[in-house]
């Protein structure tokens, strides 16, 4: 049996709301037409800390805080560091978060905002990871993962059960996938309340490490990574979020940087919506108006919505104007 129960989801619902922001359902008209299917976006990226993360992150920091924990410990290189600080600042606990050298300033200032203390080390998930499980162990902080558990899943699996409260005709949800923390939480929620509802994973082409997994049915490890959707970039499915994409996701499909980056035009300038990457990916994909959700009740999850001004700057130069 899975670790992760709808239950958990439920209870996971019943903690973070009234904390965490009810995105809205948005559709836009001009968007549908492109997709050729009855569209909506689940709009994360307006989600306090600017993702989808602080669901995750508030469900394990309010248990830690229930036990009488003393603070919080991660490796994150963006939003689910900031996610977690902003989880331990609300329960009054220490936060310590490792971000790589080369993080995002404005991630590492969201993080600073809101009290963490932040430690640069190396350029590897495995790296931040590491030592963040060693500080775990030295100080009893607690290691919050940021997709391999169940209570981090269960946290992100909420959006599944709003999705489904907020349109109950839905037919298809479309969910981008790194670790695969968000897409095992939405894909219990929803098959355990909607069987009938397709759910469809979304990897960039340079990190394909679901899609990989499933066709060679084993849980696959990349050697390496390349892509903008630096949410995405994780180099394997966890041990916890592996079985459950097999068992309940019903496809895992690849969308190149380009349609990542047209689409994240294409939502600024028809939805004044501003996504990060790895959140517009999901709209690449239908825009593509593929077979399975052509005609279709649809909603994509922009999952984030946290891009540096440098890096927002050098898109929209390389952009030409019959993108927009
Ligand atoms: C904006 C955004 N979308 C999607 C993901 C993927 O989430 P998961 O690792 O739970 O699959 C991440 C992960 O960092 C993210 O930051």
């Amino acid at each position: 049996m899975s670790a992760l129960q709808l239950s958990a989801i439920d209870e996971a619902y019943e903690r973070i709301h009234g904390i965490v922001h009810l995105t809205p359902l948005v559709a836009n008209r001009s968007l549908a037409d492109m997709a050729d299917c009855d569209l909506v976006l689940k709009a994360e990226n307006l989600q306090r800390t600017g993702s989808f993360k602080i669901r995750g992150a508030f469900n394990k920091t309010a248990l830690v805080h229930e036990s009488a924990g003393t603070g919080v410990v991660t490796g994150s290189s963006g939003n689910h560091g900031a996610a977690v600080a902003w989880a331990a600042h609300y329960f009054h606990l220490k936060s310590h978060i490792v971000v790589p050298e080369n993080a995002s300033p404005q991630k590492v200032e969201a993080a600073k905002s809101y009290g963490a203390e932040v430690e640069f080390l190396g350029t590897t998930s495995q790296e931040r990871i590491d030592r963040a499980r060693d500080i775990s162990r030295a100080t009893g902080l607690s290691f919050i993962a940021p997709f391999n558990d169940p209570d981090v899943m269960a946290g992100q699996g909420t959006i599944g059960l709003e999705i489904l409260r907020q349109l109950p005709e839905v037919e298809v949800i479309v969910v981008p996938v790194g670790g695969g923390g968000l897409i095992s939480g939405i894909a219990t929620a929803v098959k355990g309340k909607r069987p009938d509802v397709r759910v469809i994973g979304v990897e960039p082409v340079g990190a394909p490490k679901a899609y990989q997994s499933r066709q060679r049915g084993r849980l696959v490890v990349l050697e390496s990574t390349n892509t903008i959707a630096d949410g995405l970039k994780t180099l394997s499915l966890g041990e916890e979020t592996y079985p459950i994409v097999e068992r309940l996701v019903d496809d895992i499909v690849l969308v190149d940087d380009d349609e990542i980056r047209r689409a994240m035009l294409l939502l600024l300038s028809r939805q004044k919506m501003l996504a990060e990457p790895s959140g517009a990916a999901t709209l690449a994909y239908v825009l593509r108006k593929p077979e399975r959700v052509r005609h279709h009740k649809t909603v994509a999850v922009i999952s984030g919505g946290n891009i540096d001004p440098t890096t927002l700057c050098q898109l929209l130069k390389s952009s030409s104007a019959d993108e927009l």
